[in-house]
């Protein structure tokens, strides 16, 4: 069962800018999620995580594998923007945790996508291409769930080498839980 904010939400500062609340999309059954950093300008108008530009990239990415979005869970660290986009602070991420916590409770693999999820989940906060694509563990709650750290989709806009790594990821997960 997914826990969800109360509409009129004020766990943390974040409720101050924001238009809507921004909570998971996809197949709320599905063994894979997809978890980022927190939602832009675009999710905080639309009320949807990940269809601004990085979304964008990241449909882009699914579909030239065959991995429709409805397949998979997409959710954020946080689920309110943080004012100009800054990276989400520590106590957002710790207020919010509840709810990312009953998101990721059911699933066979958790992929975080970029340097707030993989320090939300796993507590690391080194270089990406330290950890990119290894098989991690993560507790949540009273299980052990596949962590698989990767690049976020807006750090593959001039890098081709990290789209390549975000791509296998995604192409990993599909072959080993949505096949
Ligand atoms: N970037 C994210 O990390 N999440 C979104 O939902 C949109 C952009």
């Amino acid at each position: 069962m997914m826990t969800e904010p109360e509409a009129d939400c004020r766990l943390c500062d974040l409720y101050r800018k924001r238009t809507h609340l921004v909570l998971p999309t996809g197949d709320k059954n599905s063994p894979v999620a997809l978890v980022g950093e927190a939602p832009g300008e675009n999710e905080d108008l639309q009320g949807t995580p990940f269809v601004g530009r990085a979304g964008q990239i990241l449909n882009k990415i699914l579909e030239e594998i065959g991995l429709p979005r409805s397949q998979i869970l997409i959710t954020n660290t946080v689920k309110c923007r943080p004012p100009v986009n800054r990276i989400p602070m520590p106590e957002e991420m710790a207020a919010c945790r509840p709810f990312l916590d009953s998101e990721l409770y059911d699933r066979k693999v958790i992929v975080g996508l970029g340097k707030s999820a993989v320090k939300d989940l796993l507590g690391y906060e080194g270089p990406m291409s330290q950890i990119v694509n290894t098989r991690q563990h993560i507790r949540i709650k009273d299980r052990d769930i596949l962590f698989i750290p990767t690049y976020h989709p807006m750090a593959c806009v001039y890098k081709p080498d990290a789209r390549e790594q975000l791509k296998l990821t995604l192409i990993m997960v599909k072959e080993e839980f949505l096949s």
